[in-house]
């Protein structure tokens, strides 16, 4: 896949701002700093369009990129439901940010009727946290196709990708190691996988 035009058509704070041209549209999810404004960047092939942010948390709208006139990137969209509760994964904040998680992407769900498929961005490594099992086992629910893309693949040695690999394939019950794209928006590892990805839905 050549990357010919992108586009940031908006920074949406709301549901009524998201296009509504019915482009086919791809989604991150992950959580706050596990690399989804670099993923952005690095498909894109740029240093910066996206931003990306020392600071857990900075991104809150969701973003839509519109790529060669054809399609749609979503960022951030679990740190829009992130905005009132930094560091999700606190026990104080669990019960109500479940309660909005569900709802949230219930209508996003419902309404998006053009999403093909959601990147599902998880932190190579670490174990997956509860909530990125949750958020696995809610899109499989709803039959959404989930390509689950492990980031800051460099920062693991190659010694222990298998083993990191696997403890994902156990902990989000996948099938097959296919569903797994190991990424650095560093060395670009993982790239061309997600073009493949992406162009199975494209046609
Ligand atoms: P928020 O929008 O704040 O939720 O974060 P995000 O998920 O968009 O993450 P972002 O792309 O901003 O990256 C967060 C930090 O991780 C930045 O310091 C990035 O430089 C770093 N980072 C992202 N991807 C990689 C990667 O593949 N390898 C390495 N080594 N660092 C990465
Ligand atoms: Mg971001």
């Amino acid at each position: 896949m050549k990357i010919n035009t992108i586009e940031l058509i908006i920074s949406a704070v709301r549901e009524s701002q998201y296009p509504t041209d019915q482009k086919k549209e791809f989604l991150l999810v992950g959580r706050s700093n596990v690399g989804k404004s670099s993923f952005i960047n690095s498909i894109i092939n740029r240093k910066n369009y996206a931003r990306t942010s020392a600071t857990p948390g900075k991104t809150q709208t969701l973003n839509f990129y519109k790529i060669n006139d054809e399609f749609y990137l979503g960022d951030d969209y679990m740190d829009l439901l992130d905005k009132k509760y930094p560091g999700y994964g606190f026990a104080k904040v669990r019960n109500s940010l479940k309660k909005k998680f569900g709802l949230i992407i219930e209508n996003y769900l419902k309404s998006r009727s053009n999403l093909q498929m959601v990147f599902l961005l998880i932190d190579f490594r670490h174990k997956p946290t509860e909530d990125d099992v949750l958020m696995y086992n809610y899109l499989k629910y709803y039959n959404i196709p989930v390509t689950v893309v492990c980031t800051k693949v460099d920062k693991v040695s190659k010694n222990n990708h298998q083993k990191n690999k696997n403890v994902i394939i156990k902990e989000l019950n996948l099938n097959n190691e296919n569903d797994i794209i190991l990424f650095s928006s560093i060395t670009k590892t993982g790239k061309n996988e997600v073009y493949d990805e992406i162009e199975k839905y494209l046609w």
